[in-house]
């Protein structure tokens, strides 16, 4: 480039070569090029700054309680910025703030870094969004992700991760810690709801379709987040069910079962990974470079940055006592393939690490990978051209089409799992008793990650939102429903109070289930619905009234002994803020349910066999007895499936099966039908589950419509891990299953097909 003729424009010139340097702003540079540049300027504090993330509240005046606003200790800040140089923040200070709450701290944040570090080099900010951006006040929220993939409608996910992100974004936050995609198959673990359910094809396909919506194909746009796929990997499958306890996983069941939801993510992009708390085979898994290197980076391809849960580099000396001090848990994790420690509240990972470095025990060869792989999600994100480009989207924040989005996936996940005689819906004429635990509480129909970290505040909750009785208030009149407080979740208030209310009422809505809760505070050590609300249940159904029970709960709680004497049951999840009214809707033939199972729902607390078992769980004295089924879900109108039609009759490695259903709608409501097509392996070297979802659809049908599903399977979705520990096919006979219908095909080695 020749250079500019005036002196004054020489200046310029060169003051914008300068900040161009130091910003690695659009200065025709790739972003390899802008790593390497920056890499090489940086010390070793300043790297190891960037691989040390502290919560928020590490740097606040205030303690966080109830009545405390939050305030930024200005001077903290500076340290943390200007002596450790941080290369990120997360969490919010204990309850969820308004948006210009938000922004106020994020741009002091960002100001103080351009004032305060040498080589300005951005903040990346990381929050908990789990079903919508739930720490900014008034933000769209949605049903938690088990109730998401109740929808089988992966548009919906999408949509949830592009809101989310939007208005994350709004905040000042470009990085979410979502989605989880751990599976949701032992039913005590307190955080089973923020999974897509127990298998592993469903986890995956919701999980790479929120990181679509979320990261968009270009994540530095000013309405896209970063993602975090977490916990990786085996987190949610502690042996007893409570949250952070040990998991034994042998490898073969490890990759095939737990790891493919992740290798989606990753194969969607997904910028960022959170390892699982817990410990593996007596492995933490923070320690184990067998997953973090070989497993992560080598075979899943993942090219993001790893960060850690809360306190878990610590805890390898604390809690697991795999290392004999804090400074040893360091060097582990760190050798082992950590890039970034949520520390969160002070600096010890860093002057730790940074003697690590400086005594050769950590390779500088790590620390640059480390620091690279962060830098290169900050440049991704666009966050040293703008780190907050709120203003582009801020006027989107919370509008009313999201509300409707998450409206209609607090609708679509809605599963009618008993209606015996038609009971539902119900009249809008009827007088109706409305009673429960979960009735009135805005917190129940949330659950965790809303509001505050435990979602139990119920004061913080938007007024303006309704709860169950409240929505069915407003849809019927106030004068048609009596409601009685009487019973808690453990506790019986005034059975007498509503089972006199009984009397004058046309049926009894008796909404049940848990409070509020998120990882460890939520353990429990009996899956088994609490005595109160069985007996609060019992007494109503000794009254003759019709009896609708509506579910709202983290986890299948058994609730066996008030099945049968119940005329209809809905499981609504944990709907999100939009539940009442979708509840509401449902009972009141508003809108026809189509929701099914994600997970099978358990009749006894201590048989949790799971849909996809062997088959010696079943053989005769053993039995797969559950109270629902993996699928299940009822509608309003009914649906006939027709006869299953292959384009072939045999496949090889090479070659798809294209397989076809007619579906007809013999009601007189339309519907949306969710369609499950499993697969069942004939014979195979490692005994074959007895069926394995392999595609789903989702599809509107209006009555008499008869509309044909299209799905094509091809060999990849026969594979299961072998002996080896490798993926593998072999020939032989599969069996096709979708609703009642199924049929056969083979895979044939290629030579077998060369007629076809
Ligand atoms: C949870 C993570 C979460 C992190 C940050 C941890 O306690 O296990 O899921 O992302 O906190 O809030």
């Amino acid at each position: 480039m020749s250079n500019p003729p005036f002196p004054l424009l020489k200046i310029l010139f060169l003051l914008t070569t300068l900040f161009v340097a130091v910003h690695g702003n659009e200065d025709g540079r790739n972003i390899d090029e802008k790593i390497a540049a920056l890499l090489a300027k940086m010390t070793v504090e300043e790297k190891v700054g960037q691989m040390t993330q502290v919560t928020i509240q590490a740097v606040a005046k205030t303690e966080g309680t109830a009545t405390q606003a939050f305030e930024l200790d200005q001077k903290k800040l500076e340290e943390a910025i200007s002596r450790y140089q941080v290369g990120s923040l997360l969490n919010v200070w204990n309850v969820a703030m308004t948006v210009d709450e938000w922004q106020d701290m994020i741009k002091t944040i960002h100001k103080t870094t351009r004032k305060k570090s040498r080589l300005k080099i951005p903040i990346i900010y990381g929050i908990d969004a789990i079903h919508g951006n739930n720490y900014t006040r008034d933000a769209t929220i949605f049903p938690q992700s088990f109730g998401i993939a109740a929808t089988w409608n992966l548009d919906l996910a999408r949509i949830e991760g592009e809101i989310t992100a939007l208005e994350a974004r709004a905040s000042g936050i470009p990085w979410n810690f979502n989605p989880v995609l751990g599976l949701g198959r032992n039913p005590l673990w307190p955080r089973f709801w923020e999974t897509f359910g127990e298998d592993p094809y469903v986890a995956g396909m919701f999980g790479a379709a929120y990181v679509e919506g979320m990261q968009g194909h270009d994540v530095s746009a000013a309405d896209k987040v970063a993602g975090c796929m977490k916990h990786y990997i085996g987190y949610s499958l502690p042996l007893s069910g409570k949250d952070r306890t040990p998991a034994w996983i042998p490898e073969r069941i490890l990759r095939d079962m737990l790891l493919p939801p992740f290798q989606r993510a990753v194969d969607a992009g997904v910028k960022t990974v959170m390892i699982n708390s817990g410990e593996v085979n007596g492995i933490p898994a923070h320690a184990d470079e067998f997953l973090l290197k070989t497993l992560l980076r080598e075979e899943l391809g993942f090219e993001g940055f790893v960060v850690t849960d809360w306190e878990d580099i610590e805890r390898l000396y604390t809690r697991d006592k795999v290392a004999g001090s804090y400074k040893e848990a360091v060097k582990m994790a760190i050798n082992a393939g950590i890039d970034m420690s949520m520390v969160p509240f002070n600096f010890e990972f860093y002057t730790h690490l940074v003697e690590l470095v400086n005594e050769g025990e950590v390779p500088m060869e790590r620390i640059d990978d480390a620091v690279s792989r962060i830098l290169r999600v900050k440049y991704e994100l666009g966050l040293f051209d703008d780190p907050n480009p709120y203003k582009k989207v801020v006027e989107k924040f919370g509008s009313e089409t999201s509300r409707q989005a998450a409206l209609r996936a607090a609708r679509e996940s809605m599963t009618l799992l008993k209606n015996a005689d038609r009971r539902l819906p119900l009249a809008k004429s009827s007088r109706v008793l409305v009673t429960g635990p979960t009735a009135n509480l805005m917190s129940a129909l949330n659950g965790g990650w809303t509001m505050s970290w435990q979602g139990n505040w119920e004061e913080l909750y938007p007024k303006e939102k309704h709860t169950v009785l409240e929505a069915i208030q407003e849809k019927i009149g106030s004068k048609q429903v009596s409601y009685v407080d009487a019973a808690g979740f453990q506790d019986v208030k005034d059975l007498q109070a509503a089972v006199t209310a009984a009397q004058n009422v046309d049926a009894i809505i008796l909404c049940l289930g848990e409070p509020a809760y998120c990882e460890t505070p939520g353990n429990i050590g009996d899956l088994d619905l609490p005595a109160a609300q069985i007996e609060l249940a019992q007494a109503l159904q000794a009254t003759g009234k019709p009896v609708i029970l509506v579910l709202l709960e983290g986890r299948p709680r058994v609730i066996r002994p008030i099945v049968d004497q119940s005329d209809a049951i809905l499981m609504a999840y944990l709907p999100g803020m939009e539940g009442g009214i979708a509840i509401a809707d449902v009972l009141f033939g508003d809108y026809n349910p189509g929701g099914k199972l994600p997970f099978t729902y358990p009749r006894y607390s201590n048989d949790l066999t799971l849909y996809d078992h062997k088959f010696t769980d079943v053989l005769e004295g053993n039995s797969f007895h559950p109270q629902w089924e993996f699928g299940h879900g009822l509608s309003y109108t009914t649906y006939e499936y027709g006869d299953i039609i292959m384009d072939r009759a045999a496949i090889t490695e090479e070659q798809e099966i294209t397989i076809r259903i007619p579906i007809t709608n013999t009601g007189d409501r339309s519907g949306r039908e969710n369609v499950l097509l499993f697969i069942r392996d004939k014979v195979r070297s490692i005994t074959p589950p007895v069926k394995q979802l392999k595609r789903f659809a989702s599809l509107e049908i209006q009555p008499g419509e008869s509309r044909t599903v299209e799905f094509t399977i091809d060999s990849a979705a026969l594979s299961f891990v072998g002996r080896d520990n490798a993926r593998i096919l072999e020939a032989g006979e599969f069996e096709i299953i979708i609703g009642p219908k199924t049929a056969t095909f083979s895979l044939v080695k290629s030579e077998d097909t060369s007629e076809q």
